[in-house]
C-alpha cells in the first residue's frame, strides 16, 4: 500500500514489535468507536480500521465498535482509543456523547495520558464537534496523539484516505511505543 500525505512523512514502518522489560511481545490494541449513519461514514470508519492494519504492522488487536456496544470495559482493554463522529446540531453525535456519559468515571482514573485520535464528519462544519470532544478528552486527560481530523463539505475520496493515514498513524506509533 502506497502511504501518502501526513504518513509519509513517518519513518518507514518496520515490523519491529515493541518488547516489554520481560521480553514478551506486546500487541498493542486500539479500540475504534465511531457513529455511522451514512455510507459515507462507514467508510470512513472502514477506512480507520483498514489504516491500523498497515501490511507492515502485524502486531496489532483491534475492536471496532458503534458507540452503543462500546463501553468502559473495551475503553480499558485499549492501548489506544480513535474516537469518530458526525456533527450533529454543532455538536459531537448523540451516541458519542452516550458513549462518554457511560465510560467517563468508570474510565478516569484509569486511563490518564491513554493515546487517542479523532476523525469528525461534518455536512458542513465540524467545528462544535471537535471542540466539545476535545474538552471531553481533556477532562479524561487523554493525549491526541495527532491533530484531529474535520473533514467538512461534499464527501471525497481524499476523506478516505486521510482517515486511512490516521489508523497507522495511530497504529504504527503503538507498535513502535512511542506514545
Ligand atoms: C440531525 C442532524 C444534524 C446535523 N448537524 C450538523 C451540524 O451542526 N454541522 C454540520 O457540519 N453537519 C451537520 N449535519 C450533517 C452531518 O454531519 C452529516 O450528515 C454526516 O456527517 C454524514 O455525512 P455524509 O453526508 O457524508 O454521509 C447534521 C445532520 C443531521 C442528520
Amino acid at each position: 500500500m502506497r502511504v501518502t500525505g501526513r504518513a509519509a512523512i513517518m519513518p518507514p514502518i518496520q515490523i519491529n514489535l515493541a518488547l516489554h522489560a520481560s521480553n514478551k511481545l506486546i500487541m498493542p490494541k486500539i479500540l475504534i468507536v465511531s457513529n455511522c449513519p451514512s455510507p459515507n461514514t462507514h467508510r470512513l470508519q472502514q477506512a480507520v480500521r483498514d489504516g491500523c492494519q498497515h501490511e507492515n504492522i502485524e502486531s496489532i488487536e483491534i475492536r471496532c465498535k458503534e458507540p452503543w456496544h462500546a463501553d468502559s470495559h473495551d475503553v480499558l482493554w485499549s492501548d489506544g482509543v480513535i474516537i469518530g463522529t458526525t456533527e450533529n446540531f454543532g455538536y459531537m453525535s448523540g451516541a458519542i456523547k452516550d458513549f462518554f456519559e457511560r465510560i467517563y468515571y468508570p474510565c478516569l482514573a484509569e486511563t490518564e495520558g491513554k493515546p487517542a485520535a479523532l476523525f469528525i464528519r461534518g455536512g458542513l462544519d465540524g467545528q462544535g464537534a471537535k471542540t466539545s470532544v476535545e474538552r471531553i478528552l481533556s477532562g479524561l486527560k487523554w493525549k491526541l496523539v495527532q491533530p484531529p481530523l474535520v473533514l467538512k463539505g461534499d464527501f471525497r475520496d481524499e476523506f478516505v484516505i486521510q482517515c486511512t493515514e490516521l489508523g497507522t498513524i495511530m497504529s504504527a506509533g503503538l507498535e513502535a511505543g512511542i506514545y
